[in-house]
């Protein structure tokens, strides 16, 4: 492997758990990966506060700002290259991307998606899955491609449906699997980007 590591930019919403496992990830010298970027859309992102502590560079690009999503997408997109990342990873990052910016990183732009798509693309996954009954949830790390919650998928992980279950609790199941696919699904990336 040698000292050669992805380069991370980790796009950001809210809470940051994703980016504090990849934090975590990325302490271990021989991961293949260092985080270049934090990057919320939110000034208040409570992830934020993970980036500051652990002194990664941050910036807040508040699509607030900008009159509309190509906009604020291609400032997003300065601001990535800017820091030399060569892989966009979204954790949490809440917004819907344009196709002309997510074409600007064919194979280097992935995500995290709380359900086993290509179920319950979207929003309220657990509640959905609840009510439909399902015995199985789960969370998928897949290459972002312009149609949402589409791309080829890296890495699946899944956990039971429990009685009682709500979206809360099934949420948190699902979060702690996520925490683990998501450094794994880098790996995954960096053995064929770092070839
Ligand atoms: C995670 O559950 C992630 O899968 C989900 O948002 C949460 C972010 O949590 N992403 C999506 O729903 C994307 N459509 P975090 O901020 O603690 O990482």
């Amino acid at each position: 492997m040698g000292v050669n590591k992805l380069k991370l930019a980790v796009l950001i919403s809210g809470r940051g758990s994703n980016l504090k496992a990849l934090m975590d990830a990325c302490a271990d010298e021989a991961f293949p990966a260092k985080i270049a970027l934090v990057l919320s859309n939110r000034a208040e992102a409570e992830g934020l506060k993970f980036a500051l502590a652990g002194e990664l560079p941050t910036v807040v690009v508040n699509h607030k700002d900008f009159p509309d999503r190509l906009s604020f997408d291609m400032a997003v997109h300065a601001e990535i290259v800017k820091s030399g990342a060569n892989l966009v990873v979204l954790a949490g990052f809440m917004r819907i991307l344009t196709p002309e910016f997510v074409n600007l990183w064919p194979g280097r732009m992935i995500n995290i998606h709380p359900s086993l798509l290509p179920d319950y693309k979207g929003l309220d996954t657990h509640a959905r899955a609840l009510a439909d009954g399902q015995s199985e949830a789960g969370c998928t790390v897949h290459y972002v491609v312009p149609e949402m919650d589409s791309g080829p998928i890296i890495v699946q992980k899944r956990v039971p449906v429990l009685p009682g279950d709500t979206p809360d609790t099934l949420g948190e199941r699902v979060l702690e699997q996520e925490h683990a696919a998501y450094p794994e699904a880098v790996r995954i990336v960096a053995r064929s980007l770092l070839k």
